[in-house]
């Protein structure tokens, strides 16, 4: 329709500044993710884990304020180094508003944050935990903590999982951003660090076109 495609509001995405985004892995297989706005000198953590003495170098060589940190859930292997970096940089720790996680600031579903003029919204996909989320990083970069591993997706048989709620999140959220989105996933599990959601939905047999309860029998497998 003319006129149509001037209503539509542009993408939330952060245009011509740098950003500097580095993954960690220093113990152990999970994943840390720095990110920051180079020009306002302010960054996020997403996933403390047990990386704390790492980032704290990476933030301290770059000189960057720590504004927030972010869970993607409550699993202690991903919240391991909230102390320790609020205790050095007074951050704020971010969570699901449903996480048992002690949060200062609890998002749901479509909430944005910024680090400086980068947008961080908040996509809430419960399945592995109930407080799960995926953070979509300037529209092109997405951490997916453990609700989508590269090659594979999260477990559901821990308190608070559900293949249902899987379901939803994967098919109904995650599968329907662009083939051009990255995955950053909250471990090493896979053949590489990192994918594209178009990737995935090739290869990742785990994404496979199933029904929810195909889908429930599958996580049910041994
Ligand atoms: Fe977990």
């Amino acid at each position: 329709m003319k006129g149509e495609k001037n209503k539509n509001p542009l993408p939330d995405t952060f245009l011509g500044c740098k950003m500097f985004f580095k993954q960690i892995q220093q113990h152990g297989d999970n994943f840390s993710y720095v990110v920051a706005d180079e020009a306002a000198g302010e960054a996020v953590v997403i996933d403390s884990s047990f990386n704390a003495s790492e980032i704290i170098k990476v933030l301290n060589i770059k000189k960057f304020r720590l504004k927030y940190v972010i869970n993607t859930h409550g699993h202690s292997d991903h919240t391991a180094g909230n102390a320790e970096l609020t205790a050095m940089f007074g951050a704020k720790i971010v969570a699901h508003k449903q996480s048992k996680v002690q949060f200062d600031i609890g998002v749901k579903d479509g909430d944005v944050l910024h680090v400086g003029k980068i947008p961080l919204k908040v996509i809430y996909t419960p399945g592995h935990t109930s407080d799960s989320i995926c953070v979509l990083v300037d529209g092109k970069k997405l951490v997916t903590g453990d609700t989508l591993f590269v090659g594979e997706c999260g477990r559901t048989d821990f308190q608070g999982g559900s293949s249902r709620s899987m379901f939803d999140s994967l098919f109904n959220k995650l599968m329907k951003l662009d083939d051009a989105v990255e995955v950053w996933p909250g471990h090493d599990y896979g053949a590489r660090p990192y994918s594209t959601i178009g990737e995935e939905r090739k290869t990742n047999y785990t994404l496979q076109s199933r029904s929810l309860k195909e889908f429930i029998d599958f996580m049910a497998e041994p």
